[in-house]
C-alpha cells in the first residue's frame, strides 16, 4: 500500500497504459480520478476500480484543464500525483506532414502537459505537501525516426519539460519526473500498425510483428509492466529522484 492515502490525476487513462496505472495506483491504496477527452470510456474504466472517479477533460483546453483539476480537487480535497499521460500519434513523412496535425500533436503532447503541470502545481504548493508529477515521454523523443517527426519531437520536448520543471519545482517537495515506455502493446499500437502499413507498404499487423522481434526483450510491453515504474515515481520511494527520464522499453535504448 504504498500509496495509501495519496489522490492522483491521470490524464488519458480511459484506456492504455493510463488505465493501467490507474489499476496499480488503486491497488496501492490511491483514490485516482481518470481523465480523459472520451468521459464514456473514462467511465467504463472508472466503474472499474474501487473508488475511482472519472473527469471530462480536453488537455488542448485551458478551460477544460481548470474545471478537470478544480472538480478533483473538490472531489478527493487534493491532487498528491499528476500523471500527464494523454497523448496522440500521427505519422507522416517531412513532407507530407499537414500544420494541422503539427498544431493538434504539440497540442495535446506538450501544450496539453506543460499547463495541466501548471494548474495541479498550483493546488500543491498552495497544499504545501509537496507532491508527485510524471511525464509520459518515449524512445520516440530520445532519437528521431523517419516518418514520425512530429510525434518524435513532441516526446523530446516532455523530456526537457521535465529537466525544467523538476528543476524549478524541487523547492516545493514536488518531483516531476518522466517515463520513456518502448513499444507497449495496446489499441494505440493498433493504429500506429495501420499507419506504418500505409507508409511502409506492409500487410496490417506486420509493423507490430517487426518492432516487437526487434526488441531485445524479445516482444512489445504489456501496458501494466510499464505500472510499476509509475508506481514507484508517484511513491515516497522517489523522493530524492528529480528531473528524469527513465527508459522502460525491454532494451531498445540506453541512455
Ligand atoms: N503505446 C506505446 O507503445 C507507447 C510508447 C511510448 C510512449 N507512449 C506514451 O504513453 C502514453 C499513453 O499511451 P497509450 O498507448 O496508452 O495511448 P492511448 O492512445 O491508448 O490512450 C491515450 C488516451 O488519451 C486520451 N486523449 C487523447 N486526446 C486527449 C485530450 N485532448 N485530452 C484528454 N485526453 C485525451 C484518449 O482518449 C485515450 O484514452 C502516451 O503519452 C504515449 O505517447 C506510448
Amino acid at each position: 500500500m504504498r500509496l495509501q492515502g495519496k489522490r492522483a490525476l491521470i490524464t488519458g487513462a480511459a484506456r492504455g497504459i493510463g488505465l493501467a496505472f490507474a489499476e496499480g495506483f488503486a491497488r496501492e491504496g490511491a483514490q485516482v480520478a481518470i481523465a480523459d477527452i472520451n468521459i464514456n470510456r473514462a467511465r467504463e474504466a472508472a466503474a472499474g476500480i474501487e473508488g475511482a472517479i472519472a473527469v471530462q477533460m480536453d488537455v488542448t483546453r485551458q478551460d477544460s484543464i481548470d474545471a478537470a483539476v478544480a472538480e478533483v480537487e473538490g472531489a478527493l480535497g487534493g491532487i498528491d500525483i499528476l500523471v500527464n499521460n494523454a497523448a496522440l500519434f500521427e505519422a507522416a513523412p517531412i513532407v507530407e506532414i499537414t500544420r494541422a496535425s503539427y498544431d493538434k500533436l504539440f497540442a495535446v503532447n506538450v501544450a496539453g502537459v506543460f499547463f495541466t503541470t501548471q494548474a495541479v502545481a498550483r493546488g500543491m504548493i498552495a497544499r504545501g505537501q509537496g507532491g508527485k508529477i510524471i511525464n509520459m515521454a518515449s524512445q520516440a523523443g530520445r532519437r528521431g525516426e523517419a516518418v514520425v517527426g512530429v510525434y518524435c519531437a513532441t516526446k523530446a520536448a516532455i523530456i526537457s519539460f521535465t529537466q525544467s520543471a523538476g528543476l524549478d519545482l524541487i523547492k516545493h517537495r514536488i518531483n516531476v519526473n518522466a517515463i520513456a515506455p518502448g513499444v507497449v502493446d495496446n489499441e494505440h499500437w493498433d493504429d500506429v500498425d495501420a499507419r506504418f502499413a500505409k507508409y511502409e507498404n506492409l500487410p496490417p499487423g506486420e509493423k507490430k510483428r517487426r518492432v516487437g522481434e526487434a526488441v531485445p526483450f524479445g516482444r512489445m510491453a504489456r501496458p501494466g509492466e510499464i505500472g510499476g515504474l509509475a508506481t514507484f515515481l508517484a511513491s515516497a520511494d522517489a523522493d530524492y529522484i528529480v528531473a528524469q527520464t527513465y527508459n522502460i522499453d525491454g532494451g531498445n535504448w540506453m541512455s
